[in-house]
């Protein structure tokens, strides 16, 4: 396999946020990696810590965004794209309001935004925000987690369209992301799930089977970042979301 058969995806973690931090984050990442670019770098979290505080259980550690704002790291992220040490960049877990806040400021939109999306979790105005803004979007847990893969394998709907589609049930669910325009990495260490996951690209879904699916949204966060937003943290679950 050769270099540009391979997109390799990498996050810039929220403890390198300074921008002073973000060229050696990288170049770190491609020594660890033996590489000269990444594909995509992302922007992990609209969430900073301090130098060295990679998970921080003290909250004065967290760093709030009016100290460490988004647009100079991005910035500092836009440098990586220059010197071509990035071919692409993005950012990862960012809302509606965070994104426009980020228009406002930056000299390049971010090209793509990862978050989590399946079935229980749709965030349908996000990716149509982001799809009708020109970035791409990509599905995280497009599966669901560990937690819930069996839920959304067995649920009814799901069952009846993979009949319709003489397909595995977990197919239907990566199918109806793909159909919406959304990208998935659902990660598999077994070849044949891996096969699996890949056919899922062939299978189209009516108008009505998506409508179906549309249906099950729960608002089901599986990865709510709660590790981020203990008490006395700056973050929390409503200014990390909304
Ligand atoms: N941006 C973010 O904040 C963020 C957060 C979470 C994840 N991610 C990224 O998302 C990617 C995927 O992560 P993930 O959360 O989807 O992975 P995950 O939760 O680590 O794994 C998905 C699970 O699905 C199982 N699986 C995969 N295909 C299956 C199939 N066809 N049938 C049954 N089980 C199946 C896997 O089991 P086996 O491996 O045993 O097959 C694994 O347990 C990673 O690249 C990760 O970096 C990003």
């Amino acid at each position: 396999m050769t270099r540009d058969e391979l997109f390799v995806t990498s996050k810039l973690w929220n403890s390198e946020h300074d921008p002073k931090d973000v060229e050696p984050a990288i170049r770190s990442t491609l020594k660890d990696l033996g590489l000269d670019y990444v594909n995509l770098y992302l922007m992990h979290w609209p969430i900073a810590s301090q130098r060295g505080e990679d998970m921080p259980s003290d909250p004065s550690k967290f760093i709030p965004l009016d100290k460490m704002p988004i647009e100079k790291t991005w910035a500092a992220m836009e440098e990586l794209k220059t010197k071509g040490l990035a071919k692409h960049i993005g950012v990862s877990n960012f809302s509606v309001s965070k994104l426009k806040d980020l228009f406002g400021k930056c000299k390049t939109l971010p090209e793509m935004n990862q978050i989590e999306l399946h079935p229980y979790l749709q965030q349908t105005k996000l990716v149509d925000f982001c799809l009708g803004s020109g970035l791409l979007v990509t599905a995280y847990s497009p599966l669901g987690t560990a937690a819930s893969i069996k839920n959304l394998a067995a649920d009814p709907a799901i069952v009846e369209i993979a009949k319709n589609h003489n397909c595995e049930p977990l197919q239907i669910v990566l199918a109806w992301n793909i159909e919406r325009s959304v990208i998935v990495i659902p990660k598999s260490v077994h070849a044949e799930r891996i096969t699996e996951n890949l056919k899922a690209a062939e299978i189209d879904l009516t108008a009505a089977e998506m409508e179906k699916v549309a249906e099950l949204d729960k608002g089901l966060r599986e990865n709510p970042a709660d590790i981020f937003t203990i008490p006395g943290s700056p973050y929390t679950q409503e200014n990390l979301w909304s």
